[in-house]
């Protein structure tokens, strides 16, 4: 039998923990032959080759060099480029993840040449079309033909979109699988004794969303919050590009380190795992770093007003959190009892394996027709 060719697509900093286990998992197997595409959606060696290297990627087969650009620029960009490539290759499925521009652009390609396109976390609804990402989702899914999702919450919100049940299989998170395949390193590597913090000392923080960095008021009052809770709990900030540039704009950054604020430029993936797992509590606006923090028991404040990853607030440690409640917030969840949470069903590091399974299973099944 002819091996089952598979193009995998990364982009962006939070693709390559979902690519990973995947490429790992269809190159051990020998029906199955992967090829690594990489956008260059994200370039900095922060945000792309240090986590790639932590995971063991190989350098992409192909890599586009997209680069910065508006969110069409972007698009347009990996939309022309990613259609040579699959002209060219006529791969047998296309996987993409996430929910990011390059995901919704590969996936527009790959279906009007009828290439069946799996997408890898389906089903994540936010309801908030004021999030590019939701954009991304809705498009991605709309095109998909086959839905790997992470939760029941994401099995719901294809099948109310009338997404036929049997193209959807729940696969689990394979970011945890990233995350168990490193532990051992994430452990070892102590990057928080590197900043002079020690277990359970410190906070971590993440803002990158345009929602909170690109407005300098909002963005002014979240700094606000900083200060006071770094008044209480050394924070350490792994800041963003785009955050970077703007609170320098804002004049925000000198104030951050006054206060001894930790801000770091982006870190490889093991180190910034090491700092989540020994951290008191998380602050961020990432959508990954809601579902790690879950899955270690971490409190989390996500500074947003909604999430597409549900679960992580039922089940998990995760809560949503504003400029004007953070600071309670935060101080009523360090003086009382440890996070009570549970880990989500199918995040248990094996969900690489069922993605492979479910493709040697939906072999030569048909592409969908509306
Ligand atoms: C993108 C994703 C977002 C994801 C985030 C993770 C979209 C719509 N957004 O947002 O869903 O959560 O990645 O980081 O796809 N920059 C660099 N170096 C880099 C990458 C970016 O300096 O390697 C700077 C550039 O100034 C760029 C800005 O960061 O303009 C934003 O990058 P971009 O890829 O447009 O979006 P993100 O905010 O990273």
């Amino acid at each position: 039998m002819s091996q089952v060719r598979v193009h995998l697509v990364a982009a962006a900093r939070p693709n390559f923990m979902k690519v990973a286990p995947l490429w790992h998992a269809l190159h051990a197997a020998l029906d199955f032959v992967p090829t690594l595409i990489h956008t260059g959606q994200h370039y900095d060696r922060g945000m792309s080759d240090a986590i790639c290297a932590d995971l063991g990627l190989p350098p992409p087969a192909h890599h586009l060099g997209i680069g910065s650009g508006s969110h069409a620029e972007q698009t347009g960009g990996v939309l022309i480029a990613y259609e040579k490539i699959a002209l060219a290759e006529r791969p047998d499925w296309l996987v993409v993840v996430g929910d990011v521009n390059s995901t919704a652009a590969c996936a527009l390609a790959a279906a009007k040449l009828r290439i069946p396109i799996v997408h890898l976390e389906a089903g994540l609804r936010s309801g908030d079309r004021d999030m590019p990402e939701e954009i991304n989702r809705l498009v991605t899914d709309a095109l998909s033909d086959v839905f790997w999702t992470p939760s029941p919450d994401a099995d719901a919100n294809l099948v109310a979109e009338g997404i036929a049940p049997d193209r959807i299989t729940r696969v689990g998170n394979i970011m945890i699988d990233s995350f168990e395949m490193v532990r051992e390193e994430v452990e070892a590597c102590g990057h928080h004794d590197v900043i002079g913090l020690g277990k359970k000392a410190y906070g971590v923080v993440t803002l990158h969303r345009p929602s909170n960095v690109d407005d300098p008021d909002q963005l002014a009052r979240l700094v606000e919050a900083l200060l006071a809770i770094q008044a209480r709990l050394p924070l350490i900030f792994s800041v963003h590009p785009r955050t970077v540039s703007r609170l320098a704009a804002a004049g925000l950054l000198g104030r951050l380190e006054q206060a001894g604020v930790r801000l770091l430029e982006p870190v490889s993936y093991i180190r910034f795992m090491n700092l989540v797992m020994n951290a008191a509590a998380v602050i961020t606006d990432s959508g990954g770093i809601q579902e790690e923090t879950t899955y270690l028991g971490i409190p989390c404040f996500t500074l947003r007003e909604n999430t597409e990853r549900p679960i992580t607030i039922s089940e998990g440690t995760n809560r949503l959190a504003d400029a004007a409640t953070l600071v309670r917030d935060f101080g009523a969840v360090l003086a009382g009892p440890p996070p009570a949470g549970r880990r989500p069903d199918r995040w248990d590091g094996m969900t690489a394996g069922r993605c492979v399974d479910d493709l040697r299973a939906r072999r030569g099944a048909p592409l969908r027709r509306k």
